[in-house]
């Protein structure tokens, strides 16, 4: 683990790497953010990048891409089939995530697509640590059902606990009695639990999974989007692991796994995605399925220069400068929040800083949508785009009833390398007003609501005149200031 103390003994998440390409950012006036918001439904995923300030909506895709990685898209070698660049990223995988075969996709959900087509009949059950939307919506549009087996500390805002992401070992051993392992073609285990807040799981939890998976037969898949960043907290939280590498680490829980999938917007500073195993069974049972919805073999979807910066990134997910980056500069955020007793998920996690909409906006009913109002609010106030995961990111049940998320947060992602330490403090200061003066904010209500995935391309107003009520309030304390 590198460490570098200040003399001063500050706690300074100090940046390993320079910046050599920069792009100009807009920090337009509160009055135009505020159209925006009504030109966008009130909901972050609608707006324009030009009216948004700090874009911290998510890491996905907009991760700082390395040197490395952009010259080797250079050498790209373009061919429908059996393309050189195809074969540099196979060895990548094969090297870093320990698996002989693998299968690209054009990105994650691609993936959960192939995997639940493959394998989920009408009535399944699929056991996980939690869901992600992606991974829940192509399993429900299936047949199958996710059944979520977290401890009951994974839910609890303020923790102390280093590994929330946990499976809960006596329920899923209880669960597949009651259900019998036919009715499950698989657990799913999630590193870095995106949707509660980053958390991650302990290698001796996913140990204690493939025991369970071995004594009744059942496949075991990892969902590695966010696995470098689960690895690094493995290094600092879990005692057996202190003087591994991250690779030592990554290979540790990749080898307890059947099938691991990921999105390389995540895992590798690219775009693409990717299934991989050493089980020529599981390969022959997807194989078919890549050319029918993703491309030929040697290439699923993705452009041969984004393979090319895939199998780059994939080794810098070796590197613990590239991978503590976030996690550090979260950790730094989350303490400052903490020390102003503004409610945020504790311990940091990694992807983001999650805001608790149900704490901060305790006023607003979860009918009307705590975390995306909370989300709005703020962009308003600063130009910051976080996102909604709450109820806004929940599907309605089988019968059409609303669903209320377990919990309502507001996620402020920090995609690696991108923010420097004076916008993080920009973020600070304009969470702080907004939480001093959250009596402001209020509700919202759906007036176009798509069937899937609604959170992406919903529509919202306000449930009265709050928003313009927040903007006197601002325009009252900081004058003419952006
Ligand atoms: N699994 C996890 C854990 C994810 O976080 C994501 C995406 C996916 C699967 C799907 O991958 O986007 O490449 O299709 N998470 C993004 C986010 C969208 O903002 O957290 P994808």
């Amino acid at each position: 683990m590198q460490e570098i103390k200040f003399y001063s003994g500050e706690n300074i998440p100090l940046e390993l790497h320079k910046t050599r390409i920069v792009q100009k950012l807009h920090l337009v006036p509160i009055e135009r953010r505020l159209e925006a918001l009504y030109e966008g439904g009130f909901n972050t995923f609608r707006l324009s990048t030009l009216d948004v300030f700090l874009d911290m909506l998510t890491d996905s895709g907009t991760n700082a891409m390395s040197d490395n990685q952009l010259s080797a898209m250079m050498q790209a070698d373009d061919a429908y089939a059996g393309s050189q660049s195809f074969f540099r990223l196979q060895k990548a995988v094969e090297d870093v995530l320990g698996k002989k075969y693998y299968l690209p996709v054009h990105q994650g959900r691609a993936a959960e697509n192939i995997l639940s087509k493959a394998y989920i009949k009408s009535g399944n059950l699929i056991p996980m640590n939690y869901h992600f939307t992606t991974a829940m919506a192509h399993i429900t549009e299936n047949g199958g059902k996710i059944v979520e087996l977290l401890y009951d500390e994974a839910y609890v805002v303020n923790s102390s606990n280093p590994f929330k992401g946990n499976m809960n070992i006596e329920k899923l051993e209880e669960m597949i009695r009651l259900h019998e392992p036919k009715n499950i073609p698989f657990i799913r285990m999630e590193a870095s639990t995106n949707l509660i807040g980053g958390q991650p799981f302990s290698v001796q939890n996913l140990r204690d999974v493939r025991a369970l998976a071995d004594k009744y037969g059942i496949r075991l898949v990892l969902d590695a989007s966010l696995l470098g960043e689960n690895a690094y907290l493995v290094m600092k939280r879990e005692e057996e692991f202190k003087n591994s590498t991250l690779g030592e680490i990554i290979r540790v829980m990749t080898d307890l796994s059947d099938l691991v999938y990921f999105s390389a917007r995540k895992l590798s500073s690219s775009r693409g995605g990717g299934i991989c195993t050493n089980d020529i069974g599981i390969y022959k049972e997807l194989e078919a399925l890549v050319p029918l919805y993703e491309g030929f073999l040697t290439y699923g979807g993705i452009s041969v220069r984004e393979i090319e910066s895939m199998a780059v990134g994939l080794y810098e997910t070796l590197d613990e400068t590239v991978i503590c980056q976030s996690p550090n500069f979260i950790e730094y955020l989350v303490n400052e929040l903490d020390k102003k007793n503004i409610p945020v998920i504790k311990p940091a996690g990694v992807l983001g800083v999650h805001l608790d909409a149900m704490q901060i906006c305790s006023h607003i009913p979860q009918s009307q949508y705590p975390a995306g109002s909370l989300a709005a609010a703020l962009f308003l106030i600063s130009g910051i785009r976080g996102m909604e995961r709450g109820s806004i990111s929940n599907q309605r049940d089988e019968y059409g009833n609303e669903t209320y998320a377990d919990m309502e947060l507001v996620r402020l992602a920090v995609p690696r390398r991108v923010f420097t330490l004076s916008q993080i403090k920009y973020v600070e200061d304009r969470v702080n007003w907004l939480y001093d003066n959250r009596e402001l904010i209020g509700g919202l209500k759906f007036v176009y609501e798509p069937p899937v995935l609604r959170f992406f391309m919903g529509g919202l107003e306000p449930v009265n005149d709050w928003p313009q009520r927040l903007m006197a309030k601002f325009k009252e304390d900081f004058g003419e200031s952006l």
